[in-house]
């Protein structure tokens, strides 16, 4: 595979889901191409596990990038982890001091401030399509962080002063283009060691696990080379977990 260099990108004032905008528009994605696709209000924002996200209109980033991957790159997986360390590398930048819980989400102060959802669209020309989204708490208000039913915070409040939305889709878009330049070209291993420093976990944390209704509980172990999960069940077996969903108390 080519480095991805040709880049549309594409704006909606108000749309249901970039998400699923860009899953319905997979086939028009070309060789070396990615599209960026955002829009200042979403009106059904979805987040993993079929749950909602919501992104109030001139509050946060709603970002979805699409382009071609090799079908026989197994390691496909990754490109969300990668995401999330671009978006870290980010949040570095601003002063921040995110931390990643495996597989992507961001936390800043154990409070989430971005989600990321990734598929994988086969194409009927053949080939596969990678959608990879990012939602990011850019100003959200106090009443609207509160309303998220969980922890969550935003770039305006963790830094004490306004950033405006395009800047910030702008200077991630340039930080994941560079990163996922690097993916195609050497997979996930140049990577691999920030990605398991940014873990939010220590070694032996005691975690639970969802995983297609199943709760698993054990001990976090540590992040595999294939960025797989690894963790020591109650009954001493060890497993990996390559998606799910973590659950931990600290
Ligand atoms: C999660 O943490 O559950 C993932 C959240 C992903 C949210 C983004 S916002 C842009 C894109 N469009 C959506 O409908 N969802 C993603």
């Amino acid at each position: 595979m080519q480095r991805i260099c040709h880049i549309i990108r594409e704006n909606f004032k108000i749309i249901d889901s970039t998400h699923s905008w860009a899953c319905q528009q997979a086939y028009r994605i070309e060789e070396n191409s990615i599209i960026l696709t955002t829009a200042d209000e979403q009106s059904a924002g979805r987040g993993r596990f079929g749950k909602k996200w919501t992104s109030p209109p001139g509050e946060s980033l709603a970002a979805t990038f699409s382009f071609l991957i090799d079908p026989d790159r197994i390691d496909r997986g990754n490109i969300s982890q990668v995401m999330a360390l671009s978006a870290s590398k980010m949040l570095k930048g601003y002063g921040l001091s995110p931390q990643v819980k495996w597989p992507n989400d961001i936390l800043i102060s154990e409070k989430k401030i971005c989600g990321i959802l990734g598929s994988a669209i086969p194409l009927l020309k053949g080939g596969v399509c990678m959608v990879i989204s990012i939602g990011i708490n850019v100003s959200m208000r106090q009443e609207n962080l509160k309303m998220l039913g969980r922890p969550a915070t935003s770039l305006h409040f963790e830094m004490g002063k306004a950033l405006t939305i395009e800047n910030v889709c702008n200077k991630l878009f340039e930080i994941f283009l560079e990163d996922l330049n690097i993916f195609i070209e050497k997979g996930f291993s140049p990577f691999l060691e920030a990605y398991q420093e940014s873990i939010c976990l220590q070694k032996n944390d005691k975690i639970s696990f969802h995983m297609n209704g199943e709760l698993i509980e054990g001990h976090f172990l540590g992040i595999n080379s294939s960025g797989a999960l690894e963790m020591r069940l109650t009954n001493g077996l060890t497993s990996q977990f390559l998606s799910g969903e973590l659950f931990f108390e600290k």
